[in-house]
């Protein structure tokens, strides 16, 4: 039997949680570190390519069990909706039984527990299993130092309109609409909410906290949220997607891909608002114009079936609409793409970062405004088109900004570039991101021996 430290990794059942996580624990195999990966079955394929990867990687399949407010068979939050996270959460935690069952019946348990940020019941689990528990965090940690403000005193901040965080490095001020969704989302009477913050600020008093962020592009946030945290180990280990495992080897085939070959570089819009937003047919309808008026190339990606009159055949070649999903970080990656109209997810937003590619940012709700606000304020790699969920933007107005943006010299363009080697520094040898991990390994090989 193998005596190298044994990790129960548990992911959050959204594919924006689970893909960075997957990509650590990738990092942590590399690294000599056993692996069991806690997973629901409907969740099991995404694990494909880091089993194929590593075969030594267990997993731990749990069915989720039944809560009232979840459909019947939805495992994941794509199914579900950003609403439907309190009771997915408070399902999940139901899992603690038959995790400790699992635990107390393994002849070399796990000596720790790696598990997402809105897992934070597992920190009590962890400390009755007699273990150590690491939060992993998908998100930056300018949204998670405002989701431990807001989350420590509720009741005064859902009062407010808007809320400046003068504790936060540049004091940013945001209007209530634009808060993270779960914070807007709490309710004091629910009991999933309750047992949700619970968790979020269980977070703080865990033995360590790992970033899916780097230093050139959040260090202030990532010292200021060590200083809200108890044991004071907070590593910026990412962007993680540059540590990515390349699930499909036929993907450079793909005819999307194709077509970017014959476009002049710099010049493509990429169009795409992450793995769960479906637009309505007035939004679809506008955003369709907008691009057409705007005169640039361009890839849609448009989640179901709509009709969009023909759209592709009136810009002639200019653009192109791919169903449901595309390849995007390698669409991100060519050379032929100089801007990304999106909703600013996490995920999305690194891997613009990576690909040194401007954001055209249209936030819709999660936790879109505040990363929206690092990229287009903070940062200037860049700029605001539109906002909100429901908005059905003016076609002339989004196509003038959509045009703008994709002029040759924005200087949010150059910026992207120069935040794009930042990236990948973090990610070589001796860079900050190699760095962390191999404290954070180290110091967790050292107290799990
Ligand atoms: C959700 C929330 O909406 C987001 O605000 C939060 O930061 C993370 O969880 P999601 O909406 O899916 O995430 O967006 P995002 O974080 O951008 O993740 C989407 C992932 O799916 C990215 O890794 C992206 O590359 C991938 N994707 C999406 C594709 O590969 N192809 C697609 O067609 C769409």
């Amino acid at each position: 039997m193998s005596t190298a430290t044994h990790i129960l990794v548990f992911p959050h059942p959204a594919q924006g949680h689970m893909l960075p996580l997957l990509d650590l624990t990738n990092q942590l195999a590399i690294r000599g570190l056993r692996i069991t990966i806690l997973v629901t079955p409907k969740n099991l394929p995404i694990l494909t390519p880091i089993l194929t990867a590593h075969p030594s990687i267990q997993t731990l399949v749990l069915s989720l069990p039944p809560h009232p407010k979840l459909p019947v068979g939805a495992e994941n939050i794509r199914d579900i909706g950003n609403r439907g996270n309190f009771p997915l959460v408070s399902a999940l935690s139901k899992l603690a039984g038959p995790i400790s069952d699992w635990f107390n019946s393994h002849p070399s348990p796990p000596h720790a527990i790696i598990s997402d940020f809105f897992l934070g019941w597992t920190h009590s689990l962890a400390t009755q299993l007699g273990i150590p528990r690491i939060a992993f965090f998908s998100s930056g940690a300018f949204l998670c130092s405002i989701f431990s403000i807001l989350f420590s005193d509720i009741a005064r901040f859902k009062a407010l309109h808007s809320v400046e965080f003068t504790d936060l490095p540049n004091s940013p001020a945001f209007k209530e609409e634009h808060l993270p969704s779960v914070f807007r989302f709490y309710n004091e009477s629910d009991p999933d909410s309750r047992s949700f913050k619970e968790g979020l600020l269980a977070n703080m008093s865990s033995w360590g906290c790992v970033f899916n962020s780097f230093r050139a592009l959040e260090g202030q946030y990532l010292d200021h949220f060590r200083k809200l945290t108890v044991h004071r180990r907070v590593h910026g280990v990412g962007p993680l997607s540059l540590f990515r495992i390349n699930s499909d080897q036929e993907s450079s085939c793909e005819p999307v891909l194709t077509w970017l070959d014959d476009c002049p570089d710099g010049s493509v819009l990429y169009v795409s608002f992450g793995s769960q937003k479906w637009l309505s047919e007035p939004q679809l309808q506008a955003l369709g114009l907008a691009l057409e008026k705007s005169q640039t190339r361009f890839i849609w990606v448009v989640r179901g079936e709509p009709e969009l009159d023909g759209l592709e055949e009136r810009v002639a070649g200019r653009g192109l609409v791919v169903r449901e999903w595309a390849p995007q970080v390698e669409i991100l990656g060519h050379r032929a793409v100089g801007g990304f109209l999106s909703h600013c997810g996490w995920n999305s937003a690194l891997e613009s970062v990576v690909a040194g590619v401007m954001i055209v940012a249209w936030p819709m709700e999660a936790d879109q405004y505040v990363n929206a606000r690092i990229l287009v304020e903070e940062l200037g790699v860049g700029v605001h088109a539109c906002e909100g969920p429901q908005t059905v933007p003016d076609p002339d107005e989004l196509g003038r900004v959509i045009k703008d943006a994709m002029g040759l010299n924005a200087a949010q363009k150059l910026r992207a570039k120069e935040l794009k080697e930042k990236a990948f520094e973090a990610v070589r040898d001796g860079g900050s991101s190699v760095t962390e991990l191999d404290e954070f390994v180290n110091e967790l090989v050292r107290v799990c021996p």
